[in-house]
Protein backbone atom coordinates (compact mmCIF):
# COMPACT_ATOMS: atom_id res chain seq x y z
CA UNK A 1 0.00 0.00 0.00
CA UNK A 2 1.34 3.19 -0.48
CA UNK A 3 2.41 5.01 2.51
CA UNK A 4 1.40 8.36 1.75
CA UNK A 5 -2.03 6.83 2.10
CA UNK A 6 -1.91 5.32 5.56
CA UNK A 7 -0.38 8.92 6.65
CA UNK A 8 -2.86 9.59 9.81
CA UNK A 9 -4.56 12.98 9.33
CA UNK A 10 -6.64 14.54 11.77
CA UNK A 11 -9.24 17.18 11.67
CA UNK A 12 -9.73 20.51 13.16
CA UNK A 13 -11.56 19.36 16.51
CA UNK A 14 -9.53 16.25 16.44
CA UNK A 15 -6.42 19.11 16.81
CA UNK A 16 -8.13 20.92 19.50
CA UNK A 17 -8.64 17.89 21.48
CA UNK A 18 -5.42 16.85 21.32
CA UNK A 19 -3.50 20.88 21.64
CA UNK A 20 -6.31 20.90 24.83
CA UNK A 21 -7.76 23.79 23.25
CA UNK A 22 -10.60 25.07 21.73
CA UNK A 23 -11.60 24.79 18.36
CA UNK A 24 -12.44 28.15 17.72
CA UNK A 25 -8.70 28.81 19.69
CA UNK A 26 -7.31 27.16 16.69
CA UNK A 27 -9.25 28.92 14.14
CA UNK A 28 -8.15 31.98 15.00
CA UNK A 29 -4.59 31.20 15.28
CA UNK A 30 -4.98 30.29 11.57
CA UNK A 31 -6.28 33.40 10.85
CA UNK A 32 -3.71 35.12 12.60
CA UNK A 33 -1.08 33.08 10.41
CA UNK A 34 0.59 31.91 14.00
CA UNK A 35 0.11 28.69 12.73
CA UNK A 36 0.33 27.01 9.01
CA UNK A 37 -2.74 26.56 7.27
CA UNK A 38 -3.28 22.74 6.11
CA UNK A 39 -4.48 21.07 3.09
CA UNK A 40 -8.09 20.74 2.77
CA UNK A 41 -10.20 17.26 2.10
CA UNK A 42 -12.83 17.07 -1.17
CA UNK A 43 -15.50 18.52 0.92
CA UNK A 44 -13.68 21.79 1.50
CA UNK A 45 -12.58 20.16 5.58
CA UNK A 46 -9.09 20.81 6.74
CA UNK A 47 -7.14 18.27 7.38
CA UNK A 48 -3.85 18.14 9.06
CA UNK A 49 -0.86 16.28 9.08
CA UNK A 50 0.78 14.62 11.75
CA UNK A 51 3.46 17.10 11.32
CA UNK A 52 1.44 20.06 11.19
CA UNK A 53 -1.11 18.53 14.27
CA UNK A 54 2.41 18.42 16.34
CA UNK A 55 3.01 21.76 15.45
CA UNK A 56 -0.51 23.03 17.19
CA UNK A 57 -0.29 20.91 19.88
CA UNK A 58 3.80 21.93 20.19
CA UNK A 59 2.44 25.81 19.51
CA UNK A 60 0.18 25.26 22.55
CA UNK A 61 1.77 23.76 25.31
CA UNK A 62 4.85 22.36 24.70
CA UNK A 63 5.82 18.51 23.01
CA UNK A 64 2.66 16.76 23.70
CA UNK A 65 2.51 13.12 22.69
CA UNK A 66 0.38 13.11 19.97
CA UNK A 67 0.25 8.96 19.17
CA UNK A 68 -0.75 8.93 23.54
CA UNK A 69 -4.29 9.17 25.14
CA UNK A 70 -5.14 12.88 25.24
CA UNK A 71 -4.75 13.20 28.95
CA UNK A 72 -3.58 16.82 29.36
CA UNK A 73 -3.55 18.12 33.13
CA UNK A 74 -5.47 21.23 33.68
CA UNK A 75 -2.09 23.11 33.96
CA UNK A 76 -0.70 22.30 30.41
CA UNK A 77 -4.34 24.02 28.89
CA UNK A 78 -3.09 26.78 30.93
CA UNK A 79 -0.36 27.37 29.94
CA UNK A 80 -1.35 27.00 26.00
CA UNK A 81 -4.23 29.39 26.34
CA UNK A 82 -1.88 31.91 27.98
CA UNK A 83 1.04 31.53 25.53
CA UNK A 84 -1.06 32.66 22.96
CA UNK A 85 -2.11 35.77 24.95
CA UNK A 86 1.66 36.50 25.30
CA UNK A 87 1.92 36.30 21.48
CA UNK A 88 -0.43 39.52 21.14
CA UNK A 89 0.98 43.17 20.69
CA UNK A 90 -1.37 44.88 23.52
CA UNK A 91 -0.61 48.25 22.31
CA UNK A 92 -3.04 47.95 19.43
CA UNK A 93 -1.43 51.14 18.11
CA UNK A 94 -4.14 52.87 15.58
CA UNK A 95 -6.86 50.41 16.57
CA UNK A 96 -9.79 51.53 15.70
CA UNK A 97 -12.21 51.74 18.60
CA UNK A 98 -15.44 52.99 18.10
CA UNK A 99 -16.73 50.61 15.90
CA UNK A 100 -20.26 49.29 15.98
CA UNK A 101 -22.05 50.87 19.40
CA UNK A 102 -18.98 51.30 21.31
CA UNK A 103 -18.84 55.39 20.02
CA UNK A 104 -22.54 55.78 21.76
CA UNK A 105 -21.41 58.16 24.98
CA UNK A 106 -17.86 59.21 26.11
CA UNK A 107 -16.96 57.24 29.59
CA UNK A 108 -13.86 58.58 31.71
CA UNK A 109 -11.34 54.96 31.79
CA UNK A 110 -12.93 53.17 29.58
CA UNK A 111 -10.67 50.51 27.91
CA UNK A 112 -10.56 49.93 24.12
CA UNK A 113 -12.54 46.92 22.78
CA UNK A 114 -9.25 45.28 21.75
CA UNK A 115 -8.49 44.19 25.08
CA UNK A 116 -11.39 42.45 26.40
CA UNK A 117 -11.85 40.82 22.66
CA UNK A 118 -8.79 39.01 23.06
CA UNK A 119 -8.91 37.95 26.31
CA UNK A 120 -12.39 36.87 25.82
CA UNK A 121 -11.31 35.19 22.24
CA UNK A 122 -8.84 32.87 24.53
CA UNK A 123 -9.72 32.59 27.73
CA UNK A 124 -13.79 31.33 27.07
CA UNK A 125 -16.10 29.30 24.51
CA UNK A 126 -18.95 30.16 22.29
CA UNK A 127 -22.03 30.02 24.30
CA UNK A 128 -19.87 30.53 27.86
CA UNK A 129 -20.84 33.65 30.25
CA UNK A 130 -18.41 36.45 30.51
CA UNK A 131 -18.70 38.85 33.40
CA UNK A 132 -17.40 42.58 33.65
CA UNK A 133 -18.10 43.33 37.48
CA UNK A 134 -17.46 46.94 36.59
CA UNK A 135 -18.83 47.07 33.10
CA UNK A 136 -18.95 51.37 32.72
CA UNK A 137 -20.09 51.62 29.15
CA UNK A 138 -20.42 48.48 29.02
CA UNK A 139 -17.25 47.61 26.85
CA UNK A 140 -16.61 44.13 27.51
CA UNK A 141 -20.37 43.40 27.53
CA UNK A 142 -20.67 44.39 23.83
CA UNK A 143 -17.60 42.43 22.48
CA UNK A 144 -18.90 39.05 24.50
CA UNK A 145 -22.06 39.33 23.04
CA UNK A 146 -20.12 40.01 19.62
CA UNK A 147 -17.97 36.72 19.85
CA UNK A 148 -21.55 34.74 20.64
CA UNK A 149 -20.66 34.81 24.38
CA UNK A 150 -23.65 35.43 27.38
CA UNK A 151 -22.30 38.74 28.48
CA UNK A 152 -22.95 39.51 32.61
CA UNK A 153 -22.27 43.86 33.82
CA UNK A 154 -22.41 44.61 37.77
CA UNK A 155 -22.11 48.98 37.84
CA UNK A 156 -23.49 50.99 40.70
CA UNK A 157 -23.46 53.95 38.56
CA UNK A 158 -26.94 54.22 37.00
CA UNK A 159 -25.87 56.13 34.38
CA UNK A 160 -22.79 53.53 33.13
CA UNK A 161 -25.90 50.92 33.34
CA UNK A 162 -28.47 52.75 30.72
CA UNK A 163 -25.40 53.24 28.60
CA UNK A 164 -24.23 49.71 29.04
CA UNK A 165 -27.90 48.72 28.29
CA UNK A 166 -28.43 51.22 24.86
CA UNK A 167 -24.95 49.42 23.68
CA UNK A 168 -26.01 46.09 23.86
CA UNK A 169 -29.81 46.95 23.15
CA UNK A 170 -31.71 45.11 20.12
CA UNK A 171 -34.28 46.75 18.01
CA UNK A 172 -37.40 45.31 17.54
CA UNK A 173 -39.44 46.16 14.07
CA UNK A 174 -39.91 49.69 14.18
CA UNK A 175 -37.67 51.65 16.85
CA UNK A 176 -35.17 52.73 14.07
CA UNK A 177 -38.34 55.09 12.68
CA UNK A 178 -38.99 56.31 16.20
CA UNK A 179 -36.14 57.65 16.35
CA UNK A 180 -35.38 59.04 13.25
CA UNK A 181 -38.66 60.57 13.70
CA UNK A 182 -37.07 62.28 16.83
CA UNK A 183 -33.80 62.88 14.70
CA UNK A 184 -36.40 65.16 12.33
CA UNK A 185 -38.18 66.72 14.45
CA UNK A 186 -34.67 67.80 16.39
CA UNK A 187 -33.13 69.03 12.87
CA UNK A 188 -36.16 70.91 11.81
CA UNK A 189 -36.21 72.59 14.83
CA UNK A 190 -32.97 73.20 14.81
CA UNK A 191 -33.19 75.15 11.25
CA UNK A 192 -36.16 77.13 12.68
CA UNK A 193 -34.33 78.21 15.29
CA UNK A 194 -30.88 78.87 13.87
CA UNK A 195 -32.69 81.81 11.59
CA UNK A 196 -34.16 83.32 14.40
CA UNK A 197 -32.75 86.61 14.98
CA UNK A 198 -33.65 87.75 18.64
CA UNK A 199 -33.99 86.00 21.91
CA UNK A 200 -32.14 82.95 21.93
CA UNK A 201 -35.11 81.61 23.63
CA UNK A 202 -37.37 78.71 22.65
CA UNK A 203 -40.20 80.43 20.98
CA UNK A 204 -43.53 79.29 22.77
CA UNK A 205 -45.02 77.75 19.35
CA UNK A 206 -42.43 75.20 18.97
CA UNK A 207 -43.09 74.13 23.13
CA UNK A 208 -44.46 71.46 24.28
CA UNK A 209 -45.28 70.91 27.79
CA UNK A 210 -41.68 69.39 28.96
CA UNK A 211 -40.27 69.93 32.48
CA UNK A 212 -36.98 70.82 33.03
CA UNK A 213 -35.82 69.29 36.34
CA UNK A 214 -35.97 71.73 39.39
CA UNK A 215 -32.35 71.00 40.82
CA UNK A 216 -30.21 74.07 41.44
CA UNK A 217 -27.74 72.52 39.52
CA UNK A 218 -29.64 73.11 36.19
CA UNK A 219 -29.70 76.88 36.69
CA UNK A 220 -25.79 77.09 37.37
CA UNK A 221 -24.34 74.58 34.69
CA UNK A 222 -26.49 75.89 31.62
CA UNK A 223 -27.61 78.68 29.84
CA UNK A 224 -31.87 78.84 30.35
CA UNK A 225 -31.85 78.54 26.39
CA UNK A 226 -30.23 75.43 27.10
CA UNK A 227 -31.81 74.23 29.53
CA UNK A 228 -35.69 74.82 27.09
CA UNK A 229 -33.83 72.55 24.29
CA UNK A 230 -32.52 69.95 26.67
CA UNK A 231 -36.19 69.47 28.41
CA UNK A 232 -37.79 69.57 24.89
CA UNK A 233 -35.44 66.39 23.65
CA UNK A 234 -36.15 64.37 27.50
CA UNK A 235 -39.96 64.23 27.01
CA UNK A 236 -39.39 62.92 23.57
CA UNK A 237 -36.90 60.44 24.51
CA UNK A 238 -39.46 59.41 27.81
CA UNK A 239 -42.21 59.10 25.45
CA UNK A 240 -40.75 56.29 23.49
CA UNK A 241 -43.15 53.39 23.60
CA UNK A 242 -40.26 50.86 23.35
CA UNK A 243 -37.70 50.14 25.73
CA UNK A 244 -35.00 49.74 23.37
CA UNK A 245 -35.69 52.51 21.64
CA UNK A 246 -36.27 54.82 25.16
CA UNK A 247 -33.12 53.48 26.39
CA UNK A 248 -30.68 54.50 23.08
CA UNK A 249 -32.25 58.37 22.83
CA UNK A 250 -31.51 58.32 26.50
CA UNK A 251 -28.34 57.18 25.86
CA UNK A 252 -27.77 60.20 23.10
CA UNK A 253 -29.64 62.31 24.90
CA UNK A 254 -26.84 62.24 28.02
CA UNK A 255 -24.28 61.98 25.47
CA UNK A 256 -24.86 65.23 24.51
CA UNK A 257 -24.81 66.84 28.15
CA UNK A 258 -21.81 68.40 28.89
CA UNK A 259 -20.85 69.52 25.14
CA UNK A 260 -24.02 72.07 26.06
CA UNK A 261 -23.49 72.79 29.67
CA UNK A 262 -20.46 75.13 31.16
CA UNK A 263 -18.99 71.67 32.92
CA UNK A 264 -15.29 71.80 30.80
CA UNK A 265 -15.03 68.20 29.57
CA UNK A 266 -16.32 64.97 31.14
CA UNK A 267 -13.43 64.69 33.33
CA UNK A 268 -13.32 68.43 34.68
CA UNK A 269 -15.89 69.64 37.30
CA UNK A 270 -15.07 73.11 36.48
CA UNK A 271 -16.88 76.26 34.57
CA UNK A 272 -16.16 77.82 31.86
CA UNK A 273 -18.59 79.67 28.80
CA UNK A 274 -19.19 78.08 25.79
CA UNK A 275 -20.17 79.69 22.67
CA UNK A 276 -23.71 77.91 21.97
CA UNK A 277 -26.26 79.53 19.45
CA UNK A 278 -30.02 78.86 19.32
CA UNK A 279 -30.73 74.95 18.15
CA UNK A 280 -27.44 73.81 18.58
CA UNK A 281 -29.06 71.72 21.17
CA UNK A 282 -31.12 70.24 18.15
CA UNK A 283 -28.64 69.78 15.75
CA UNK A 284 -26.37 68.45 18.49
CA UNK A 285 -29.01 65.71 19.27
CA UNK A 286 -29.89 64.79 15.68
CA UNK A 287 -26.37 64.03 14.65
CA UNK A 288 -25.62 61.94 17.98
CA UNK A 289 -28.86 59.95 17.66
CA UNK A 290 -29.19 59.35 14.02
CA UNK A 291 -25.49 57.82 14.36
CA UNK A 292 -26.38 55.86 17.50
CA UNK A 293 -29.38 54.68 15.61
CA UNK A 294 -27.22 53.15 12.87
CA UNK A 295 -25.23 51.60 15.18
CA UNK A 296 -27.92 49.85 17.09
CA UNK A 297 -29.07 48.92 13.77
CA UNK A 298 -25.70 47.23 12.53
CA UNK A 299 -25.20 45.97 16.46
CA UNK A 300 -28.89 43.81 15.87
CA UNK A 301 -27.93 42.65 12.98
CA UNK A 302 -24.55 41.03 14.28
CA UNK A 303 -25.72 39.49 17.37
CA UNK A 304 -27.76 36.33 17.28
CA UNK A 305 -31.00 36.82 19.34
CA UNK A 306 -29.85 33.64 21.61
CA UNK A 307 -26.95 35.47 23.07
CA UNK A 308 -28.26 36.98 26.16
CA UNK A 309 -26.96 40.59 28.09
CA UNK A 310 -27.84 41.10 31.67
CA UNK A 311 -26.74 44.65 33.29
CA UNK A 312 -27.04 44.51 37.60
CA UNK A 313 -27.04 48.05 38.98
CA UNK A 314 -26.37 48.05 42.31
CA UNK A 315 -23.06 48.15 44.56
CA UNK A 316 -20.97 44.90 44.05
CA UNK A 317 -19.96 45.15 47.57
CA UNK A 318 -23.40 43.84 48.68
CA UNK A 319 -22.62 40.45 47.05
CA UNK A 320 -25.17 40.82 43.87
CA UNK A 321 -26.09 36.58 43.02
CA UNK A 322 -24.68 36.54 39.56
CA UNK A 323 -24.84 32.39 38.93
CA UNK A 324 -21.79 30.98 37.70
CA UNK A 325 -19.55 32.66 34.99
CA UNK A 326 -17.01 31.48 32.81
CA UNK A 327 -14.82 34.44 32.65
CA UNK A 328 -14.02 37.86 34.15
CA UNK A 329 -13.09 40.71 32.01
CA UNK A 330 -12.73 44.26 34.09
CA UNK A 331 -10.82 47.48 34.47
CA UNK A 332 -11.88 48.17 38.40
CA UNK A 333 -12.00 51.35 39.58
CA UNK A 334 -8.40 52.92 40.55
CA UNK A 335 -8.43 54.27 44.02
CA UNK A 336 -8.11 58.41 44.00
CA UNK A 337 -8.04 58.02 40.20
CA UNK A 338 -11.80 59.13 39.10
CA UNK A 339 -14.50 60.99 40.58
CA UNK A 340 -17.57 59.30 38.23
CA UNK A 341 -20.39 61.06 40.39
CA UNK A 342 -18.70 64.09 39.91
CA UNK A 343 -18.17 64.03 36.24
CA UNK A 344 -21.17 62.30 35.88
CA UNK A 345 -23.01 65.18 38.01
CA UNK A 346 -25.35 66.99 35.58
CA UNK A 347 -26.14 64.11 33.75
CA UNK A 348 -27.91 62.06 36.50
CA UNK A 349 -29.41 65.27 37.09
CA UNK A 350 -31.58 65.36 34.16
CA UNK A 351 -31.79 61.44 33.76
CA UNK A 352 -33.34 61.87 37.59
CA UNK A 353 -30.87 59.16 38.88
CA UNK A 354 -30.18 58.56 43.06
CA UNK A 355 -26.53 60.56 42.29
CA UNK A 356 -26.51 60.83 46.40
CA UNK A 357 -26.17 57.00 46.52
CA UNK A 358 -23.72 56.48 43.99
CA UNK A 359 -21.56 59.02 45.40
CA UNK A 360 -21.78 56.84 48.94
CA UNK A 361 -21.05 53.53 47.14
CA UNK A 362 -18.35 54.60 44.67
CA UNK A 363 -15.02 52.94 45.16
CA UNK A 364 -11.97 54.83 44.55
CA UNK A 365 -13.56 57.89 44.09
CA UNK A 366 -10.74 60.70 44.20
CA UNK A 367 -13.38 62.74 46.39
CA UNK A 368 -13.20 60.08 49.25
CA UNK A 369 -9.10 59.80 48.69
CA UNK A 370 -8.31 63.61 48.57
CA UNK A 371 -10.75 63.70 52.25
CA UNK A 372 -8.10 64.69 54.92
CA UNK A 373 -8.93 63.49 58.40
CA UNK A 374 -10.73 60.04 59.96
CA UNK A 375 -12.95 60.09 57.22
CA UNK A 376 -10.64 59.87 54.40
CA UNK A 377 -10.03 56.71 52.56
CA UNK A 378 -6.53 55.11 52.23
CA UNK A 379 -4.92 52.15 50.24
CA UNK A 380 -6.17 50.10 53.34
CA UNK A 381 -9.74 50.65 52.32
CA UNK A 382 -8.83 49.48 48.70
CA UNK A 383 -7.44 46.52 50.15
CA UNK A 384 -10.49 45.69 52.29
CA UNK A 385 -12.84 46.26 49.17
CA UNK A 386 -10.99 44.08 47.08
CA UNK A 387 -10.51 41.37 49.32
CA UNK A 388 -14.58 41.55 49.70
CA UNK A 389 -14.69 41.37 46.06
CA UNK A 390 -12.64 38.66 45.47
CA UNK A 391 -13.91 36.73 48.09
CA UNK A 392 -17.77 37.06 46.75
CA UNK A 393 -16.18 36.61 43.20
CA UNK A 394 -14.55 33.00 44.51
CA UNK A 395 -18.46 31.90 44.69
CA UNK A 396 -19.23 32.74 40.95
CA UNK A 397 -16.39 32.25 39.09
CA UNK A 398 -16.10 28.62 37.79
CA UNK A 399 -12.82 26.88 39.24
CA UNK A 400 -9.83 26.79 37.00
CA UNK A 401 -11.12 29.67 34.97
CA UNK A 402 -10.12 33.38 34.57
CA UNK A 403 -10.50 36.78 36.19
CA UNK A 404 -8.51 39.41 34.20
CA UNK A 405 -8.39 42.54 35.93
CA UNK A 406 -6.89 45.63 33.30
CA UNK A 407 -5.53 48.33 36.11
CA UNK A 408 -2.86 51.08 36.18
CA UNK A 409 -1.05 52.98 38.78
CA UNK A 410 -2.63 55.71 41.47
CA UNK A 411 -0.81 58.27 43.23
CA UNK A 412 -2.70 57.88 47.13
CA UNK A 413 -0.63 61.04 49.22
CA UNK A 414 2.10 61.81 47.38
CA UNK A 415 3.08 57.59 47.42
CA UNK A 416 2.41 55.91 43.49
CA UNK A 417 0.88 52.72 44.22
CA UNK A 418 1.14 49.82 42.11
CA UNK A 419 -2.50 48.71 41.74
CA UNK A 420 -1.72 45.51 39.83
CA UNK A 421 0.46 43.84 43.21
CA UNK A 422 -2.45 45.26 45.45
CA UNK A 423 -5.48 43.12 43.45
CA UNK A 424 -2.23 40.13 42.57
CA UNK A 425 -1.45 39.83 46.40
CA UNK A 426 -5.41 40.01 47.72
CA UNK A 427 -6.55 37.54 45.27
CA UNK A 428 -3.76 35.25 46.50
CA UNK A 429 -5.31 35.48 49.53
CA UNK A 430 -9.24 34.45 48.05
CA UNK A 431 -8.44 31.57 45.94
CA UNK A 432 -6.86 33.26 43.06
CA UNK A 433 -3.25 32.66 41.55
CA UNK A 434 -1.41 35.63 39.30
CA UNK A 435 -0.82 33.18 36.19
CA UNK A 436 0.19 36.38 33.67
CA UNK A 437 0.98 39.90 33.62
CA UNK A 438 0.51 42.20 30.53
CA UNK A 439 2.40 45.91 30.72
CA UNK A 440 0.85 47.82 27.88
CA UNK A 441 1.34 51.06 26.54
CA UNK A 442 -1.86 53.59 26.96
CA UNK A 443 -1.71 55.72 23.83
CA UNK A 444 -2.55 59.43 25.03
CA UNK A 445 -6.07 59.72 23.32
CA UNK A 446 -7.09 56.38 24.32
CA UNK A 447 -8.16 57.02 27.95
CA UNK A 448 -9.30 60.15 29.44
CA UNK A 449 -7.53 60.68 32.84
CA UNK A 450 -7.83 63.56 35.49
CA UNK A 451 -4.25 65.29 34.56
CA UNK A 452 -4.25 66.97 38.34
CA UNK A 453 -3.63 63.19 39.50
CA UNK A 454 -0.73 62.55 37.01
CA UNK A 455 -0.45 61.18 33.74
CA UNK A 456 -0.54 57.34 33.90
CA UNK A 457 1.19 55.83 31.14
CA UNK A 458 0.83 52.49 31.61
CA UNK A 459 -1.52 49.52 32.55
CA UNK A 460 -1.47 46.20 33.24
CA UNK A 461 -3.90 43.25 32.00
CA UNK A 462 -3.37 41.09 34.99
CA UNK A 463 -4.63 37.28 34.47
CA UNK A 464 -5.55 35.55 37.73
CA UNK A 465 -7.19 31.90 37.47
CA UNK A 466 -9.43 30.69 40.33
CA UNK A 467 -7.47 28.02 41.48
CA UNK A 468 -10.02 26.77 44.43
CA UNK A 469 -12.77 26.91 46.43
CA UNK A 470 -13.15 29.32 49.64
CA UNK A 471 -16.54 28.47 51.66
C1 LIG B 1 -12.66 52.03 35.07
S1 LIG B 1 -14.39 52.08 35.08
C2 LIG B 1 -14.86 50.77 34.00
C3 LIG B 1 -14.87 51.20 32.58
C4 LIG B 1 -15.30 50.08 31.62
N1 LIG B 1 -14.28 49.07 31.51
C5 LIG B 1 -15.62 50.63 30.24
O1 LIG B 1 -15.01 50.20 29.26
O2 LIG B 1 -16.46 51.52 30.15
C6 LIG B 1 -14.78 51.49 36.68
C7 LIG B 1 -16.26 51.39 36.99
O3 LIG B 1 -16.43 50.95 38.34
C8 LIG B 1 -17.69 51.44 38.78
N2 LIG B 1 -17.79 51.34 40.24
C9 LIG B 1 -17.20 52.11 41.18
N3 LIG B 1 -17.58 51.74 42.42
C10 LIG B 1 -18.43 50.67 42.26
C11 LIG B 1 -19.14 49.85 43.17
N4 LIG B 1 -19.09 50.02 44.48
N5 LIG B 1 -19.90 48.85 42.67
C12 LIG B 1 -19.99 48.65 41.32
N6 LIG B 1 -19.35 49.42 40.41
C13 LIG B 1 -18.57 50.42 40.87
C14 LIG B 1 -17.70 52.87 38.25
O4 LIG B 1 -19.01 53.38 38.19
C15 LIG B 1 -17.03 52.70 36.89
O5 LIG B 1 -18.02 52.57 35.89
Amino acid sequence: MNAQKQAKTYSTAEVASLAQVHRDTILRWLRQKLVREPARDRKGWRIFSEEEARKIIDFAGSGYDISGVAEVAATYATFSELRALEAIDWDFTNAKTSYLTHGLHPYPAKFIPQIPNALIQELSSVGETVADIFCGSGTTLVEALTLKRNAIGIDANPLACLISEAKIARFIEGDQELLYSIVKKAQELADALSVQEESLLFPIEFKSKAECPSHQAIAFWFEPFVVEELAEILSWCRNLPTEASRKVALTAFSSIIVAVSKQDSDTRYVRRDKKLASGDVFKRFARVLSEAAKAVVEFTEIVEPRFQGQIHQTNILNAPDIGEVDLVVCSPPYPNAFSYHLYHMTRMVWLDMDQPTFKKEEIGSHRKYSNKGQNGATIDTFKNEMTTIFLWLNKHLKTNRYACFVIGDSIIKGQKIHNADVLSHVAQSCGFQEMLRINRIIQNTKKAFNPTIGKIKNEQILVLKKMRGIQ
